[in-house]
């Protein structure tokens, strides 16, 4: 299990479409990926990709046949490329070869593969992998320009050293991790709130901050910021532009969203300014509360004089700061509080104290497996009351809490 793994997934239908290039072999690990988030993966491999990986190994690890051959009278039979083509949620094609870009870009069929792209009426995504000088090609690279104009969603490719020897552009298939979050973005593009904040600008602070004890050491929390990153994608797919200011995290960027990576909570606070005005923002990041007053300049060494004494001073407080602010207050500002006991009482005073219009309130006491867990159970507190939402996946919190809103901007602008 990985520190990204959610069930975002559960119940969505995958097509992947495997190309033949030597990326074929990470497409392997993609479906185990894509299938632990509790997608159902279905996989077409084309002829040149048989050369790199086996139909066998593939279907294994999806769990099912794979389909090679368009005119296979029994797969034809059994599920038609027709069918194949539409059910299905998204079709993910990785690696999508120079040759499969230009294939689709120009509406050939002459494969299972292009046939499926061509037949279909659902969301694709392609993973393009090739040699630096077949991307950079004007001929791949107008291929490109098309499918996109078509509504091609794209992931990658990366920067870095090519499978050849000697090789290093840009063509380096993105890794599965990255592949799978731009599954669930753009399947999140299909939710009820798509498209609803286009034009807003909304600001997400995540994970802990790290306060420096000396060059090595350093204070910080068990935040591992999977909340705020849950919010900062499900408002990107409502069509926001957000910038999401984290702490350390083990995280990847979710993709289209600006992410803006800092250590300390005064660091976090000079972004979050930067990033100002915004028309909401949401403080799911666990600052620390203090910092060490002096961080050494070297290592701390033990010594006859015994362990140093660590004088702390009081953080800057973010969400109270944006809350206050005279001239840039966004329209909504959203907290989170963390407890372990009174959570609702602790959390209304919180609401007052710090100026902002809702809190999410969570219990995060250890036998609740929250801080840092995939589920969350909060309630959202205003200034008209309490209401206490279901135990649920982050990602659905941060769906629900982006629907609202949604809602209350709405409300707003009546
Ligand atoms: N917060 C912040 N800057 C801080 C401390 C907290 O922006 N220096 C924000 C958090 O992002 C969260 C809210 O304030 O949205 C409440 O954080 P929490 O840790 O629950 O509250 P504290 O203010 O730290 O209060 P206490 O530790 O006394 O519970």
């Amino acid at each position: 299990m990985n520190a990204n793994n959610e069930m975002l997934l559960q119940g969505k239908r995958i097509l992947l479409i495997i190309g033949g290039g030597i990326a074929a072999y990470k497409s392997l690990d993609l479906i185990r990926r894509l299938r632990e988030r509790g997608a159902a993966v279905r996989v077409v491999m084309t002829r040149a990709a048989q050369e790199f990986i086996t139909p066998l190994s593939a279907g294994a690890i999806a769990g099912g046949q794979t389909y090679v051959d368009l005119f296979d009278s029994r797969t034809e039979f059994d599920l038609g490329h027709i069918r194949l083509a539409r059910d299905t949620d998204l079709i993910v094609m990785a690696p999508a070869t120079a040759d499969l870009m230009a294939k689709m870009a120009g509406g050939h069929a002459d494969d299972l593969a292009s046939t499926v792209l061509l037949a279909t009426d659902k969301p694709v995504l392609i993973a393009p992998a090739m040699n630096p000088s077949m991307w950079s090609h004007p001929a791949t690279q107008r291929n490109l320009a098309q499918l996109v104009a078509d509504g091609v969603a794209v992931v990658g490719p990366n920067t870095g050293e090519m499978a050849e020897q000697g090789e290093a552009g840009t063509g380096r298939m993105a890794e599965p991790l990255e592949i799978v979050a731009a599954v669930e973005i753009r399947l999140a593009a299909q939710h009820e709130t798509a498209g609803l904040l286009l034009g807003r600008r909304v600001l997400v602070t995540a994970g802990p901050t790290h306060e420096p004890i000396d060059p090595v050491r350093y204070i910080a929390n068990r935040s591992s910021g999977k909340q705020g990153f849950a919010i900062a994608r499900a408002a990107t797919a409502a069509g926001a532009s957000v910038i999401l200011v984290s702490g350390p995290v083990a995280l990847i960027d979710p993709p289209g969203v600006t992410v803006i990576r800092v250590e300390s909570a005064r660091e976090m606070l000079a972004e979050v300014e930067r990033a100002l005005p915004v028309d909401v923002a949401i403080f799911a990041g666990a600052v620390a509360d203090w910092r060490v007053a002096e961080p050494g300049a070297h290592k701390l060494k033990k010594g006859a004089s015994g362990a140093p004494k660590l004088a702390l001073v009081e953080n800057p407080d973010i969400l109270s700061t944006v809350a206050h602010s005279k001239s840039k207050r966004p329209r909504l500002v959203i907290g989170f509080a963390a407890e372990t006991e009174h959570v609702i009482e602790n959390a209304r005073a919180k609401l007052d104290r710090k100026g902002c219009d809702w809190i999410v309130a969570n219990d995060v006491s250890p036998s609740t497996g929250i801080m840092g867990g995939d589920r969350n159970s909060v309630h959202l507190i205003t200034h008209e009351g309490v209401e206490s939402w279901p135990d649920a996946a982050k990602q659905n919190v941060a769906d629900m809490l982006v629907a609202r809103i949604v809602a209350a901007l709405a409300a707003a602008a009546k």
